[in-house]
């Protein structure tokens, strides 16, 4: 089955509304010719609406990087993925090694907002990674084996293909340690034989990413990898000159 290479940008707690809007003003001309490569830049809730606004018509989706599992309810600073679907945003990170560790969330949590995503009309991007510690340990699949049944516990078989898993060893996140091609291939396939315990047919169509100190320099390597369909980029998505220089090599990759 082909899978359609995704590139996704994630800006964490970056840009006020006017970055983003000069972000997205330069990027796009740049990613205008772009075919058969999935874009979306993960922004904070307050530049979601002007990125909508301006990236209309165009190749580039935004996405939100967290929400909570509930409709509605008292639960103070959140917002619903109706919310976000209601402003024209077609996705959202969850489970973001950031939002584990800092925020608390949890995998439990994770099993409700993954199909809640999915009921709303957005495509979730389910992030899964071991700790350094963890690696050392030899409890790396012992980790993704847990983060991903727990994530996908709740999705329809038949949706299964709709969510986009990352794998981001947190150790790799922002430390300019990349992992590498073998590490990666290794926890890609991994986790692609986790969701075949789900379902085969879906294992075939369910994209993977890859995620933690990609940048232009190293995306060939890791983009190319067999069960690799793209990135999960954090610095580099920040500059629209290195975000579609990745979008650029996917491309090649995607018709070579
Ligand atoms: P990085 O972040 O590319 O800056 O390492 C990736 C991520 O956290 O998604």
């Amino acid at each position: 089955m082909s899978r359609t290479p995704f590139i996704a940008g994630n800006w964490k707690m970056h840009k006020t509304i006017a970055e983003a809007e000069r972000f997205i003003a330069a990027l796009l001309p740049k990613v205008s010719s772009t075919d058969g490569v999935e874009i979306a830049i993960c922004v904070p809730f307050l530049a979601l609406q002007a990125m909508v606004d301006s990236a209309r018509g165009s190749r580039v989706e935004v996405f939100a990087q967290t929400m909570h599992e509930a409709g509605e309810g008292a639960f103070t600073g959140e917002v619903s993925a109706a919310m976000l679907s209601e402003v024209g945003v077609t996705g959202v990170v969850l489970g973001h090694s950031e939002r584990r560790e800092l925020f608390g969330e949890t995998d439990r949590s994770l099993q409700l907002k993954v199909p809640a995503a999915l009921e709303a009309g957005l495509t979730p991007i389910l992030c899964v990674g071991e700790t350094e510690d963890e690696r050392e340990r030899g409890d790396t699949e012992r980790k993704l084996r847990h983060q991903v049944q727990e994530g996908l516990e709740k999705v329809p078989r038949e949706r299964l293909t709709e969510v986009v898993l990352a794998y981001e060893p947190i150790w790799a996140i922002g430390s300019g340690r990349v992992a590498t091609p073998e590490q990666a291939q290794d926890a890609v396939a991994f986790v692609r034989a986790l969701v075949a315990g789900f379902d085969k047919q879906a294992a075939a169509g369910v994209r993977i990413l890859y995620g933690g100190s990609l940048k232009p320099d190293n995306a060939e390597e890791l983009l190319g990898l067999p069960d690799v369909d793209g990135a999960l980029a954090g610095g580099a998505s920040l500059d629209p000159d290195s975000f579609a220089r990745i979008v650029e090599i996917a491309q090649a990759l995607a018709v070579a």
